[in-house]
Order: C-alpha cells, then structure tokens, then sequence
C-alpha cells in the first residue's frame, strides 16, 4: 500500500515536472542535463577538442550533451554500473566506479593523455536513511576526486555531486589544496527537497 501510493507520488511529480516535459520533447535522454547545462551557461566548462570523464554516465543525458559541445576532436570515457546506448564519440566503460579494474581501464583508455574535466553526476542506491545514503555518496565523491587528481591536465575542472550531510565542508576543504577555485552550485533543475548539490573544482593544480 505504502509502495503504491510512493509510485503514485512519483508519477504525479514526474508529469507535473517541466524539466522531464522538456526533456521528452528534446533529444536528451534525462532531465538530469539541465542541471549541467545550466551550470555550464553559467561557469562555462566545455570547449571543442576537450577530454572528458562522465562518472555515473547513465542513461546519458550529460554524455549527450558534452558529446555535442567537444565535437568531433574531443574525447569523453563515459561509466557507469547500469548499460547505456551509444553516444556519438564516446567510449563507455560498464562497471562499478568503486572497483580498481574499472579505475584501471579508464586510466587505460585515455592512454596516458591527460583530461580536461572529470564529471560525476553518481548518485548511490538511496536506501532512504538519510546518514547511509549521505555517506555513499561522500566515498563516490572521494574516488570521483581521487581520479582527478591522476588524469586531470594542469588547470583542468572537477565537478562532482554531493549530498548535503557530515563530511561535505572537509571535502570541499580538502579540494582547495588541489585547485585554485571551489564553487558550489544548486541548479535550479536540481529538486528543492534534494540535498544534492554539485561542487565545481576549478584550475587544477598539479
Ligand atoms: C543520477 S544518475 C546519472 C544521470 C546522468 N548524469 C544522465 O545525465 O543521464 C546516477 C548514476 O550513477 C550511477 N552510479 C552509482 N554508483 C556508481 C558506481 N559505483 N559506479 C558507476 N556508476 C555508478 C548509477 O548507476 C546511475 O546511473
């Protein structure tokens, strides 16, 4: 009974939703793009010709769209545990971030190159007990920043999704020993009863 009327609440949220109306009448396959597209109206992260990691890549609304915005010349790994379609000029990566033979294909696959921009919209299996689910998502963010910091170029970008909780502040502390600048940003596309927020990690330095 409990479960039927939280998929109805669902259902009803996903209808009255603008942004998942939006994103079925574009070609994006999540309303999860724009909350990157407004943060990169904003912050301006991509450029033609870039090199790019998509963490938590599926169903691919992010990978769709920074496909678009490096072209032809650019280069974008994208993982995640889930499968995923094709996306024009990326390279998916099945598996689970957590796990090192996953870091290490990655690591692989760029073969040496370095990147301009590691992106992770991962989000763990909420389980619903708000200090479980919080701190999973801390430990992506940790391994999300662990990479960046093997494959990102000098002056290279993170941004990454946290939830709101114990352990954020020292991360975000941690991440000013590394870059120059640490921004952090709500989208509006991102639900107001979410304690997601992203970090923008900005100007790496090596
Ligand atoms: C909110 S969705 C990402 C949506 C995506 N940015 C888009 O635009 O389509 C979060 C994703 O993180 C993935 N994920 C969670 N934990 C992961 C892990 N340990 N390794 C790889 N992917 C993971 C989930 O499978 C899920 O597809």
């Amino acid at each position: 009974m409990a479960k039927d009327s939280s998929k109805k609440h669902w259902l009803t949220r996903q209808q009255k939703d603008p942004y998942v109306k939006q994103a079925q009448l574009s070609h994006y396959r999540s309303r999860a793009v724009y909350k990157l597209i407004e943060i990169d109206d904003r912050d301006h992260l991509f450029q033609q010709g870039q090199s790019v990691i998509d963490l938590g890549a599926a169903p691919g609304s992010w990978s769709q769209y920074v496909s678009e915005k490096i072209g032809y010349h650019g280069r974008l790994i994208a993982i995640d545990i889930l499968p995923m379609d094709p996306i024009v000029n990326t390279l998916f990566i099945k598996g689970d971030f957590t796990e090192q033979p996953v870091v290490e294909e990655c690591l692989q696959a760029m073969n040496h190159g370095k990147a301009d921009l590691v992106i992770s919209d991962m989000s763990p299996n909420l389980s619903g007990i708000r200090a479980t689910d919080q701190a999973r998502s801390l430990h992506l963010a940790e391994l999300s920043f662990d990479l960046a910091k093997s494959v990102l170029k000098q002056g290279g970008d993170m941004l990454v999704k946290l939830f709101e909780g114990e352990g954020t502040d020292i991360y975000r502390h941690d991440l000013k020993e590394h870059f120059r600048k640490i921004i952090v940003r709500k989208p509006k596309a991102s639900r107001d009863d979410s304690r997601e927020f992203y970090v923008l990690a900005r100007a790496f330095r090596l």
